[in-house]
């Protein structure tokens, strides 16, 4: 942490760089990119006017400043010569054709209508120009899945013509996909461009950083993290995918490489970690040493071509099918060079750990039940630098080796079969074959009450503050000791959104909320979304980071965690404790709609990506929220679907990367998901949250709910208000009541505590971990007012400049004055203001009358109130408050008699009936009631 100041420049020249080493080249013919110099270029497709920063909902609301797009940066580069025809040609069809947001969260289309393209304009502008350029974009994001139609995972028609018309007209077509993740590809074939080159969606400085690629200032450097198949269907989930109720994860832990390498090599179209760049690598394995617990590679890689770039080397293991069955191949180790000049070569070490690529019983067929297990027999090793390329470079044979003996959790109710590898066929893949799924056979609730925590003797208010824990003065638990029935009822509830109590606009407040809670000096934390940056809904400006997909697509966990320090110390200077991301769900199925924040379909890869953000954040004393923990795979009925799937899976695939978060990482807060799994919805399940996390892997942190989630007693519906067995399951916090104090949702907290259903006890235990974790973080300095040297030098650096406020409108106030709601632009991300002036000067309302335009009640929909450059209040409606609702204000008082008003919408879907503004007291009155 060498240097500690917030430079902006810095900050998104390494984004910039990030997005070139995560950018894919799946295919660059005759050198059709880079572009050179001057190269007359004719640029089609609308997404070159409208660029996708990051996909929609929790993990794309980050307020930026211009997002420059990539024709825009493109143009400012003067690297190549934009044609003008065809540029004037989309502008004037894109009046007639405006971007369409859509009406709220999650409404915005995943495409947008392209422009269909006349063959005489393709045929004069491949007469005027070297190259063409299609740009071809996708949003996506929560609440909504994609769909295997057209204008979501596969082209529109419109989108085909455009690539056969150029395709067929230009010699030389490269294609950019601006899209979150993997689209359908099988239109390569059927076209041929020249290059293709997934650009995915690189933040506020994707479009630069594409530009740098299509010019070759940077090399594209990234690597697949999900396999492309040749259709929609072929991919392992897609029968056990989209149900209202229950997907059946019958394809277990054959997801994405494990899948196509083990059963249906034929069925790739790209395999997993392949990407091209502008030059050539030779690839030379070294020595391979067994050691005691790991399998050291050493491997040469020079750049035999004639530019520079980097390479990213992966090591696969083929383990013996054993009793068990095993994939095909698993990723066990990576690594990327530096950046090469042509000739110069690097060694890389890569450690493959035997925890890598062991299997975890869940039957006892090897007689190790619930064992992580190295069967007898033949490993091999295959390095390369794709999963279909990499070539054997170590056999050996292994005798049984168990690594660790755990015991049975979350193991389905549920019977249903699963995949598994049969007989060996001649060309080396496996017939698929089926088995039934073990079932449980231990109940957690019996679990529970076997390892009741021991209830701490109750002292009430002995004058403890948590600053006394933090100078070691008493220990958390006699602190915690102090804390009344009620106390602990208000400390599990979290609030939001866009909570008074923490930096605003964000999304919830934790800890001290009740006045109680902080005069024992417990601070109110504050987290923020989200994967791709700070979100403040109130407009404030942060730093809009690439994608998750993106990120992981660079294979190069030192940029990573390089970035993540930026975003560490940007957390850090606006008073945010736990950013709420990174998002490390595995893509399980190409179509979940928000699979563009989270990584990869390998557990590896995205525990790795993890543990790298949260080493980059947590020297600036900040951190991260791992979620959706567990098995967010869908967002269609994201509340209520369940995952019923196998323990084998969730521990090798669903929950690995969350381990390897949590152990390699230092994770200290975690998100639990809104789905249930194996009976149990997650911010309830005693498995997943003590045995697991706490019991097996020794987490000390926090657990949150996703946003007003849902838990259950087995066998019962979920519901918002049953946090007792919420505590029970050891989810600390209920993210997000209005009240805390008051119980504004109404739940089950006190009465669970008199009826026995939840004991003090484990109420206690959530206090103990909230604390815990709060006596971390800057929310306990600010509290306290120690301003660190670290504080005080971000508070002194340059934040990031605002962009322009919006229209401005001028008003007359009387008494009561109704400003002209007509002019208001509600939608997202728009401000608007008025300059009030007021006949009569005294205190004044603001009432606004609003109602969503409907939605889901998972929907977010803020409006910020601002006077002058204060923030009066963030009003927040969800998705279901369709009535009109009127929310009124009390502005400040105005003694210079004028005043700038600002609304900002950071999501459409709000209407506004009416605003008025009205006096309550004169300034005369005022005066009166003082003097009396
Ligand atoms: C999302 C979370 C997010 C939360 C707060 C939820 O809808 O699923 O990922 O952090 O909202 O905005």
């Amino acid at each position: 942490m060498e240097q500690t100041i917030f430079d902006r420049k810095a900050y998104a020249a390494k984004a910039r760089e990030a997005v070139a080493e995560g950018s894919v080249l799946l295919r660059n013919e005759a050198h059709t990119l880079p572009f050179a110099p001057g190269t007359r270029l004719a640029v089609f497709g609308r997404s070159q006017f409208n660029y996708y920063k990051s996909g929609t909902g929790s993990g794309g609301l980050v307020n930026t400043g211009h997002v420059p797009g990539i024709l825009e940066a493109l143009e400012q580069s003067g690297g190549v010569q934009i044609d003008a025809p065809v540029k004037a040609c989309y502008e004037a069809w894109l009046q007639d054709h405006p971007f369409d947001a859509g009406e709220g969260w999650a409404a915005e289309p995943w495409y947008q209508e392209e422009m269909p393209l006349d063959p005489q304009l393709v045929q004069e502008a491949r007469e005027r120009n070297d190259a063409a350029l299609v740009i071809l974009g996708r949003t996506a994001g929560e609440d909504k899945d994609n769909s295997a139609e057209e204008g979501s995972y596969l082209l529109a028609a419109a989108e085909r013509q455009v690539l056969e018309q150029v395709c067929k007209t230009f010699p030389r077509v490269a294609v950019v996909l601006n899209t979150g993740g993997i689209l359908d590809m099988s239109w390569v074939e059927d076209y041929r461009p020249g290059a293709v080159l997934y650009v995915w969606q690189g933040g506020q400085e994707g479009g630069l950083s594409a530009a740098d690629v299509l010019l070759g200032y940077r090399a594209p450097s990234g690597k697949l993290t999900d396999t492309i198949a040749r259709r929609i269907e072929d991919y392992p989930a897609f029968g056990n995918y989209g149900s209202e109720t229950r997907n059946f994860y019958g394809e277990d832990i054959y997801v994405g490489y494990r899948y196509f390498e083990t059963f249906a090599p034929d069925k790739v179209l790209y395999p997993f970690g392949f990407g091209l760049t502008y030059t050539d690598f030779s690839v030379t394995p070294g020595a391979a040493e067994m050691g005691k617990d790991a399998v050291r590679f050493s491997v040469t890689v020079e750049n035999t071509g004639d530019a520079p770039g980097k390479e990213v080397v992966q090591v696969y293991c083929e383990a013996p099918q054993g009793k068990l069955g095993k994939p095909a191949r698993t990723l066990c180790a990576f690594g990327k060079t530096s950046l090469l000049a042509p000739g110069e070569r690097e060694t890389l070490t890569l450690t493959a750990a035997f925890g890598a690529f062991s299997s975890y019983d869940d039957s006892g067929v090897t007689g190790h039940k619930s064992c992580w297990i190295l069967e007898a027999g033949t490993y091999r090793f295959y390095l390369g630098t794709d999963v279909r390329s990499a070539a054997c470079v170590l056999e050996t044979s292994l005798p049984e080796l168990v690594l660790e003996q755990l015991e049975e959790a979350m193991a389905p109710v549920v019977p249903f079969e699963r995949l598994r590898p049969g007989e060996a066929t001649a060309s080396g893949t496996y017939l698929p074959c089926k088995e039934e799924v073990p079932l449980r056979t231990v109940n957690p609730q019996e679990r529970r009450k076997e390892r009741l925590p021991e209830e701490l003797p109750y002292t009430g208010d002995k004058g403890w503050k948590l600053g006394d824990v933090a100078d070691g003065k008493v220990t958390l638990e006699e602190f915690v000791g102090q804390l009344s029935d009620e106390e602990l009822c208000c400390i599990v509830r979290g609030e939001g959104m866009c909570s008074p109590k923490v930096t605003p606009g964000t999304a919830g407040a934790f800890g001290g909320v009740t006045d109680a809670l902080l005069s024992y000096g417990i601070p109110v934390g504050c987290c923020a979304d989200g994967p791709s940056g700070i979100r403040m809904d109130c407009g404030t400006i942060a730093f809009s980071m690439p994608n998750g997909t993106c990120l992981a697509c660079s294979f190069n966990l030192e940029l990573v965690r390089e970035l993540y320090e930026f975003e560490g110390k940007e957390l850090r200077k606006n008073k945010v404790d736990t950013l709420l991301g990174p998002g490390i769900n595995l893509h399980r199925h190409p179509l979940n709609g928000r699979n563009f924040e989270y990584f990869s379909e390998d557990p590896l890869l995205t525990g790795k990506m993890a543990a790298a953000q949260l080493q980059g954040m947590h020297p600036y004393g900040v951190t991260g929220t791992i979620k959706h923990f567990a098995c967010n795979n869908q967002e269609f009925r994201r509340n209520d679907v369940e995952a019923v799937v196998s323990e084998r899976a969730l521990r090798e695939l669903y929950l690995k990367g969350f381990e390897l978060a949590v152990k390699e990482g230092g994770a200290y807060s975690v998100m639990t998901s809104y789905n249930p799994v194996n009976g149990f919805w997650s911010a309830s399940n005693y498995d997943l949250l003590t045995t697991v996390l706490r019991g097996q892997w020794g987490y000390q942190g926090i657990v949150m709910t996703d946003w007003w989630a849902k838990s259950n007693d087995e066998g019962k519906p979920g519901e918002r208000t049953n946090t007792s067995a919420m505590v029970r399951g050891q989810n600390d916090l209920f993210m997000v009541v209005e009240n805390a104090q008051q119980n504004s949702m109404q739940d089950n907290s006190a009465e669970g505590l008199r009826s026995g259903a939840v004991s003090r006890a484990e109420f206690q235990r959530s206090a103990c971990n909230i604390c815990r974790v709060l006596l971390r973080m800057p929310a306990l300095l600010r509290l306290r007012g120690i301003e660190t040297e670290l504080d005080r030098q971000l508070a002194e650096s340059a934040g990031l400049e605002e962009d322009g406020l919006g229209e401005m409108y001028y008003v007359q106030a009387g008494n009561r004055t109704e400003l002209d709601v007509s002019v208001i632009n509600t939608e997202k991300g728009r401000n608007t203001q008025f300059s009030v002036s007021l006949q009569e000067r005294g205190l004044y309302t603001l009432s606004l009358t609003l109602r969503s335009s409907g939605g889901s009640p998972l929907s977010q929909l803020p409006v910020s109130v601002f006077q002058d450059r204060k923030l009066l209040d963030t009003i927040t409606l969800t998705g279901e408050e369709t009535q009109w609702k009127t929310v009124t204000l009390n502005l400040e008082p105005a003694f210079s008699g004028s005043f700038y008003l600002r609304l900002f919408f950071a999501q459409s879907g709000l209407e506004l009936r009416s605003c008025v503004l009205e006096m309550t007291q004169s300034l005369e009155e005022q005066i009166r009631a003082h003097m009396q």
